[in-house]
């Protein structure tokens, strides 16, 4: 038996090479100096560790897991709604599309529309980034295939449509706009915008505008 006066010396695992560690019986080995010997060599003694004190390989994976799985969650739901900040919205409809919306948020049927708006109506729907966008329906009961964006062009007021007047006008300051939203007096500066109204699957579908502005024969300032 080694000398117990090895208190001072820090006590250390020693590995299994040495053939003294047993995995179901854990030994901790005090190194200690042995005092009867010149060379000052260092040997181990062994003291048993609890078999119920060994950590166990699966409960530290179920931990871990757990660990993980705390951590993942939470940030998990703070990157995906700031990544999804980045991702441009879309409304379906397919080529960079926002499919039209009526004033309650449902989705504009072009069939179903034109049963209830008649030749020459305007009416507000949602339209491209969420703007108020008048859907036109034609003298010949179809709908144009064009939209009309209806924030002034002056400091952004909503214009609404004056059947009476055959315009639009801006109660804000007063501007007025044609029928095709063509700036006909001010202070508003430019016509209202456009943009495409296409008919997908049967749904009213807004496309952005890139094109001359077919009613001025000017590039699209909104553009
Ligand atoms: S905001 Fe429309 S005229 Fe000023």
């Amino acid at each position: 038996m080694a000398a117990t006066t090895s208190a001072t010396v820090t006590p250390q695992l020693c590995s299994s090479k040495n053939g003294i560690f047993s995995p179901s019986q854990a030994l901790l080995l005090k190194p200690m100096k042995s005092y009867g010997q010149k060379s000052g060599k260092i040997v181990c003694q062994a003291t048993t560790i609890p078999a119920d004190r060994v950590p166990d390989m699966g409960k530290r994976q179920l931990l871990n897991l757990l660990l993980l799985g705390s951590i993942s969650l939470p940030t998990a739901g703070m990157v995906v709604p700031y990544a999804s900040f980045f991702v441009p919205p879309g409304g379906g409809g397919g080529s960079g599309g926002t499919i039209a919306k009526d004033a309650v948020g449902n989705d504009v049927i072009a069939a179903e529309w034109l049963k209830t708006h008649g030749p020459g109506d305007k009416t507000l729907t949602q339209g491209l980034k969420g703007d108020p966008t008048y859907l036109v329906v034609e003298p010949d009961k179809t709908l144009a295939t064009y939209g009309i964006n209806a924030v002034c062009t002056h400091l952004g007021c909503v214009v609404p449509w004056n059947a009476a007047e055959n315009k639009f006008i801006c109660p804000c300051h007063g501007s007025q706009y044609n029928n095709q939203g063509v700036v006909v007096r001010g202070p508003a500066p430019l016509s209202l915008a456009l943009a495409h109204a296409d008919i997908d699957e049967g749904k009213v579908v807004f496309v952005p505008w890139v094109e001359t502005d077919f009613r001025t024969g000017e590039a699209p300032w909104w553009a």
